[in-house]
């Protein structure tokens, strides 16, 4: 098995991180999975499941074992009247998926277009945009279970799906996923309470419009990595109990605001950045974007430290505007491959 050594990971992280690892490995298949743990395991190393890059933030060097996952495929595994079952490799890119689903005319996933990162890591955080989940339509997801030492088919009903989480999130050395398993539909369910959305479809009310104005409104916001180093939202929408909205709206009535089931309410993290006078601000290299104030932005040669001093600095001028903790999105790795907490 071919193990590299001092790997920059630069070109794999779309934060454009200067990463260095002491041990990398291409994955291309279910055996080399098992192969990458056994060595592993027997040199004593962490390991590290790099998909995207585009949700990860990584520090200068990394002692452990990265896993770059490539294993491609989208195969047809089940149809039934109204439904296609599609099993899809964990490196496919993601929006190429996407693509492929509407050119065969299956539905779904248009309003998830443009999203960056590949296929396996799309259950990880449920990635959402514009009204959809991925959670909505995936039907399981093929795992190596670590702990069971065997590979595994678990239903999305175990997959604790909620906003931006899943058990993938919560025991996130247990697995590592080799395959997502979708459920699309044969006849469009559009998907368009989305106001901006709404409006953009107008009258055409099919799925490749509806794909069509997705990328056109993501393209008008949102920075593309290959020109803006970006791991998209960097902070998750705070969901709040519905008193502290009500005494925050007494102070700010146009905040925006959306209602959950659970009588919770979610807020508008890049409505509270841009408050906060952050929108287009820099700190050095490192700052939030112009049109999208929940999008950080490496616009040098940043280091996670500097990534680390404007997101904090971000933090504390929100909390002491609002009140409102800011929970990073992205997944902070220490220098030994580790998921780490944010928090100091
Ligand atoms: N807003 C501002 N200023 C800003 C940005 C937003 O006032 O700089 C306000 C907007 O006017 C709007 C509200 O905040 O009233 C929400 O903004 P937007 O519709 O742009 O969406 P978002 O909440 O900022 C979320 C997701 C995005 C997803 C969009 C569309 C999270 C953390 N982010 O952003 O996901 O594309 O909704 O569904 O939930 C991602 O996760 O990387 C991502 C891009």
């Amino acid at each position: 098995m071919e193990i590299l050594n001092q790997v920059q990971l630069q070109p794999f992280n779309t934060l454009n991180l200067n990463s260095i690892a002491s041990y990398y490995k291409k994955i291309k298949s279910d055996q080399d999975i098992v192969d990458a743990i056994s060595f592993a395991e027997k040199h004593h190393l962490n390991v590290l499941v790099l998909s995207g890059g585009s949700n990860v933030l990584l520090p200068e060097s990394i002692e452990a074992l990265v896993m770059h996952m490539d294993i491609q495929g989208i195969q047809q595994t089940a149809e039934d009247e109204t439904t296609i079952t599609l099993k899809v490799g964990a490196g496919q890119k993601w929006h190429d998926f996407v693509l492929y689903t509407t050119e065969n005319h299956m539905y779904g996933l248009q309003n998830l277009a443009l999203i960056p990162g590949f296929v396996g890591a799309s259950p990880v955080q449920n990635i959402g945009a514009y009204g959809v989940e991925a959670g909505d339509f995936i039907e399981s997801v093929q795992v190596y279970d670590r702990i069971d030492r065997q590979f595994k088919s678990i239903l999305a009903k175990d997959c604790r799906f909620s906003y931006r989480h899943s058990i993938f999130k919560e025991q996130p050395d247990r697995y590592v996923i080799s395959h997502v398993t979708f459920r699309l539909l044969k006849n469009a369910d559009l998907k368009i309470h989305y106001g901006d959305l709404k409006a953009a479809v107008g009258n055409d009310l099919t799925a490749e419009n509806l794909q069509k104005q997705v990328i056109m409104i993501r393209q008008s916001k949102l920075p593309d990595p290959k020109e803006y180093a970006n791991v998209g939202s960097f902070f998750k929408n705070p969901v709040i109990s519905e008193s502290e909205f009500e005494s925050l709206r007494k102070l700010h009535e146009n905040m925006p605001h959306y209602p959950q089931a659970n009588g919770q309410v979610k807020i508008a993290a890049g409505w509270l950045i841009e408050q906060s006078g952050w929108k287009g601000k820099k700190l050095g290299s490192v700052g939030m974007f112009h049109k999208q104030a929940l999008v950080l932005v490496n616009y040098g040669q940043a280091a996670l430290t500097d990534v680390k001093a404007t997101y904090r600095a971000v933090q504390a001028d929100v909390f002491k505007k609002f009140n409102v903790n800011l929970e990073p999105e992205p997944v902070l790795f220490n220098t030994v491959g580790q998921i780490q907490s944010h928090t100091r």
